[in-house]
């Protein structure tokens, strides 16, 4: 694991983002509030033949302020000058369970029947050390023969049903990329990263490690103020 601190950790992401895209790699992109910046600082690169997927979704219409298929359209894909990417994004509106089922279906149709490996896996920090949509002590982090899970009950705004990758999937990715910023994040960055720590299921980042790939952690100076580095 390597993390890099710097003023602007979208920079970087949106660097590496780039960078996959051009090499035809199959990506999946994070929600929330922080990776805005970098998608549109990517969005110049050569997008043609790239594959866009989602680490997780809330169960809501594609058009709604709460999608994370939204932020990354009008951030991103709205934004690529040239050909899109082939985009799988996952069918929150469908419910959690049958959104999951589907969006299963596509990552195995498109990436194998075992288990998919993501090129790049981007995934967000929750200040409960969340990630994807994968929350402290909730039996979604147990399952292991599922690419994607629905979750009934967020542990954390907004509360709206889920669907996720699972942790088997997240851990395989190729190249996996935590984007983490502010201060709110210090105390879930340092239960999620810290050398010293014990992978624990209250931290659920702490539970995603590279199983053959590798992960890089990109902080500003905010979120890294817990960490001993
Ligand atoms: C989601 C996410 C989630 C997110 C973190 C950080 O759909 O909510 O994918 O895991 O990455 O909660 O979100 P912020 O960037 O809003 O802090």
């Amino acid at each position: 694991m390597e993390v890099h601190v710097s003023d602007n950790p979208a920079v970087e992401c949106a660097a590496i983002l780039r960078e996959a895209a051009e090499a035809g790699a199959h990506i999946a992109l994070t929600g929330g509030s922080t990776p805005g910046k970098a998608y549109e600082l990517a969005a110049g690169a050569d997008w043609s033949a790239a594959t866009l997927w989602w680490g997780d979704e809330r169960c809501v219409p594609p058009d709604d302020d709460l999608s994370n298929f939204r932020l990354a359209k009008e951030s991103l894909i709205d934004r690529i000058d040239g050909e899109r990417p082939e985009v799988h994004r996952i069918r929150g509106e469908r419910g959690p369970h049958t959104g999951a089922d589907d969006y299963e279906r596509q990552l195995r149709e498109t990436l194998g029947e075992q288990m998919p490996r993501l090129d790049v896996v981007l995934l967000g920090l929750g200040p409960d050390a969340h990630v994807a949509s994968l929350f402290p002590g909730h039996e979604t982090l147990n399952v292991r023969d599922r690419v994607a899970v629905g979750e009934d009950e967020a542990g954390l705004e907004p509360f709206v049903p889920r669907v996720t990758l699972t942790l088997p999937v997240l851990c395989d990715g190729r190249h996996i990329v935590f984007l983490v910023s502010g201060e709110g994040k210090a105390d879930a960055v340092e239960r999620a990263f810290a050398e010293d720590r014990e992978p624990s299921r209250d931290a659920p980042g702490s539970l995603v490690r590279p199983r053959e790939g590798r992960m890089t952690v990109l902080l500003d100076e905010a979120a890294a103020s817990r960490l001993r580095l």
